[in-house]
């Protein structure tokens, strides 16, 4: 008796584990999950007349075949209801994907059905909206790179076409032609400069250095413009050591204080702060300008972003300055920011890790 009821297990499993490998190499989720509720509906009726016929004669399988033919068809009903929701959800995500792909950046998949299904239609949408977001972002960038490389272009020809007529003299517009030439070669250089920072191709050493020396050599260079407006330059140093790359953190560094020293009129005052804390250094540049708001403190380090004033004054930087040093201090592992200072004016600044 066990023997035999060891058997009919046995044979149920077999026959289990072969359809099971049968259903999964049927073609759709639908058909799988009509042969699979089809198997567990089979299975216990297999089940029940095997071992009815083997054990004692059945006066009644009519009725047992009518209850199991009924059960069957509900279940199989029920698999191809669920089977073809499913599908046709999968089917819209698909459409989805493919008008993406043929370049509808606004094309979003359904985020509603089964938990697996919507998650899988709200990771999709965020795809598709992150990949929107970057190509306006390209765009406007592309639009704000080719104005700003338009604008020296049309005064270097104006010129070279007015020499040309007759109209000036030639002698005359060597500096201003050279001007234009140097800011022209200057945007250049900062979008390839970004180019390589967003390519993460930016392979510095970095050393373990005393950045006292190094911020002070900054400073010194720009003592002279400062006298010049009449600008107080503070230095407030603490002994730092720093493992940092020299020569991006000197041109940072000198990116902020041309910010600062453009920034505050006549009478002010610019400070350059350098601390250390636990594990990483700091260097703050304060001045006395006409400050920042909140909004702006986060702005001013999106690419060719300006402020209303920088933005009228023309043959000045293109908005690119602060994108550059936010590339180049986080490819150091460090962090820029800027903030409003309490008794007006603006301070930026960034921290660099600690030498060990
Ligand atoms: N110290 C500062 N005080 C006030 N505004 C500042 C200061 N530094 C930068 N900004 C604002 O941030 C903008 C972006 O700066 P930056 O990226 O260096 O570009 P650029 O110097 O070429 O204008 C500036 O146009 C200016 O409006
Ligand atoms: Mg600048």
């Amino acid at each position: 008796m066990t023997g035999f009821a060891i058997s009919v297990v046995a044979i149920t499993v077999a026959i289990g584990v072969v359809a099971i490998f049968g259903l999964t190499r049927l073609p759709t989720a639908r058909l799988q999950l009509t042969a699979f509720a089809l198997l567990a509906v089979l299975l216990p009726i297999w089940i029940v007349f095997f071992s009815g016929w083997a054990m004692f004669h059945m006066g009644d399988d009519v009725k047992i075949l009518a209850v199991a033919s009924g059960a069957a068809s509900a279940a199989v009903v029920a698999a191809l209801v669920i089977g073809t929701s499913i599908a046709r959800r999968i089917e819209r995500l698909r459409a989805a994907s493919a008008r993406l792909a043929s370049g509808d950046l606004s094309a979003r998949a359904p985020e509603d059905g089964p938990r697996e299904l919507a998650d899988l239609g709200r990771a999709f949408n965020e795809m598709a909206a992150s990949i929107e977001s970057l190509f306006d972002a390209r765009r406007e960038l592309v639009a704000a790179a080719s104005h700003d490389l338009r604008t020296p272009i049309a005064s270097i020809t104006a010129m070279l076409e007015a020499i040309e007529d007759g109209l000036a003299d030639g002698s005359e517009y060597i500096r201003p032609l050279q001007d234009q030439a140097r800011r022209l070669g200057a945007l250049v250089e900062d979008l390839f400069e970004l180019a390589r920072i967003d390519a993460g191709s930016l392979a510095h050493e970095l050393y373990e250095i005393s950045l006292e020396p190094l911020v002070e050599s900054c400073v010194l260079g720009f003592e002279a413009e400062a006298r010049a407006r009449n600008v107080t330059l503070e230095r407030r140093f603490e002994e730092a050591r720093a493992l940092c790359a020299p020569e991006q953190v000197e041109r940072v560094l000198l990116n902020l204080l041309t910010n600062a020293l453009r920034h505050t009129p006549a009478d002010g005052t610019v400070a350059v702060v350098l601390g250390s804390e636990r594990d990483e250094v700091r260097v703050s540049v304060e001045d006395t300008g006409e400050g920042i708001s909140d909004e702006t403190a986060h702005r001013m380090f999106d690419r060719f972003w300006r402020g209303d004033s920088a933005r009228s004054a023309d043959g000045r930087g293109a908005g690119l300055g602060l994108a550059i040093a936010r590339g180049l201090v986080e490819a150091q592992g460090g962090r820029i920011w800027a903030e409003p200072r309490e008794s007006g004016g603006a301070r930026v600044s960034f921290t660099l890790p600690a030498a060990s």
